[in-house]
């Protein structure tokens, strides 16, 4: 059973200048265990289908399910919290608060029972954040390790599906390709659904499978 199955999904922008139609049909299925790469030009409807597949905005046309289940029959802000992680080219860490207060937060605002503290440390060090660092002010971070940390902030609820939108488009080769193994790592041992928006070829490379946006129309890539 796929996790995510998108039929025929439109969404138009609503412009003094008329309709932007930024999604035309848009129909595929995601699976668990599986990277995807989400191409496509700029403008092309990329972030607008990330979002509706986060449960942030709602189709105009068209159904989501999330396994087999319409979205429609889930709260939006909760199927947000228990099942998406979401990652973004610019970090978005709380700058007066240290690594490990950032990821806590996070756990803080899905209600996480267990114990916050230590499951936030244990997803730092999952991507490669030194103890004896835990307790910087995050604008103390490069940009690498300032996304590695909201990587593991994304996957702290663990969510079986991980949404980033051009995670690497601020990152130098190294740092990009050490975020891009952490995704891919993500899918194939712990079983998430991987899903990365990017305009990066070496990034794209590494995906399972390539989708391609162009002017609102979703293709797979042969
Ligand atoms: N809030 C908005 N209001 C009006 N039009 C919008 C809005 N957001 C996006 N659009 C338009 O919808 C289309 C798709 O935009 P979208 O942001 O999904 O593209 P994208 O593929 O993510 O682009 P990029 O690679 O530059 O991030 C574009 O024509 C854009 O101008
Ligand atoms: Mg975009």
């Amino acid at each position: 059973m796929s996790i995510l199955e998108l039929r025929g999904l439109s969404y138009d922008y609503k412009t003094k200048a008329g309709a932007v139609h930024a999604l035309k049909e848009a129909t595929a299925t995601f699976e668990k265990g599986v990277v995807y790469a989400i191409v496509g030009r700029s403008g092309s409807g990329k972030s607008t289908l990330m979002s509706l597949m986060a449960g942030l905005d709602v189709p105009k046309q068209g159904d989501i399910f999330y396994q087999s289940e319409d979205l429609r029959s889930f709260d939006r802000d909760r199927f947000r919290r228990e099942h998406i992680g979401m990652i973004f080219q610019s970090y978005y860490l709380l700058p007066q608060l240290t690594a490990v207060e950032n990821v806590e937060l996070s756990l803080e605002l899905a209600k996480y029972r267990g114990n916050k503290r230590k499951r936030a440390e244990e997803m730092l060090t999952l991507v490669g954040i030194k103890k004896e660092q835990f307790k910087k002010r995050s604008t103390q971070f490069s940009g690498g390790e300032q996304q590695r940390i909201a990587v593991a902030r994304a996957i702290a609820t663990d969510p079986d599906i991980i949404l980033a939108d051009e995670p690497t488009g601020n990152l130098d080769n190294e740092n990009s390709m050490n975020v891009v193994k952490i995704l891919v790592d993500l899918a194939h041992q712990y079983g998430k659904c991987v899903i990365i928006i990017t305009h990066a070829a070496e990034v794209a490379e590494r995906a399972d499978i390539v989708l391609k946006m162009d002017d609102g129309i979703l293709l797979t890539k042969g």
